[in-house]
């Protein structure tokens, strides 16, 4: 079945992390996880040589920042450790943006391949991962405590470069 755009795209200014944007980032952060990370720990990944950040400014007014993408690469191997998008900017085609910024520059780094964990029922986020080619390649049953039922993971990986 077609799935068809939510919003119309927006099409962000894409850009490498940096050390200024660790407040925003923890604020932008815990807008979608139940566990939020703090500007410290933003602060600690993000001055880790093996962290590849990047984040997403929208075009208009002071061009803030409306969506970040997180992973930390070793010898040829990343993981994707976190990606969110600003609640009013979701379904436009930022995450679908960042993604593919952040797939291309890893594979420039020597990446050659990229696993993340998501939630099964995280719907918006298995698309996301699923129409760039993501697949799966094991299951993790109870990973994510919740309140009720804990939720299962799904281990996706992507070959690049
Ligand atoms: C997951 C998330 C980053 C997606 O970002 P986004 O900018 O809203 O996604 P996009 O608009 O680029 O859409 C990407 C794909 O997901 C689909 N999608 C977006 N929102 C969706 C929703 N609520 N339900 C189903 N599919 C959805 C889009 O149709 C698109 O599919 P396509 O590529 O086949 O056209 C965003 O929803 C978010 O920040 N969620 C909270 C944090 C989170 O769960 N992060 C992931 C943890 S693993």
């Amino acid at each position: 079945m077609p799935v068809f755009p939510l919003f119309p795209p927006l099409q962000p200014v894409l850009r490498d992390a940096d050390a200024d944007d660790c407040g925003t980032l923890a604020d932008l952060h815990a807008t979608g996880f139940e566990r939020g990370w703090s500007e410290h720990e933003f602060e600690r990944l993000l001055t880790d040589r093996h962290s590849v950040a990047h984040v997403a400014c929208g075009t208009g007014g002071h061009g803030d920042i409306i969506g970040a993408l997180l992973s930390r690469q070793v010898t040829g191997e990343a993981e994707i450790l976190t990606v969110v998008v600003r609640t009013t900017e979701r379904g436009m085609g930022v995450g679908r943006a960042m993604l593919h910024h952040h797939l291309d520059r890893l594979a420039e780094i020597g990446v050659r391949e990229v696993f993340l964990e998501v939630a099964e029922d995280n719907d918006a986020a298995c698309r996301l991962y699923e129409s760039a080619g993501f697949v799966e390649v094991g299951r993790r049953k109870a990973y994510y405590a919740r309140p009720g039922e804990a939720a299962t993971a799904l281990v996706l990986r992507r070959a690049v470069g």
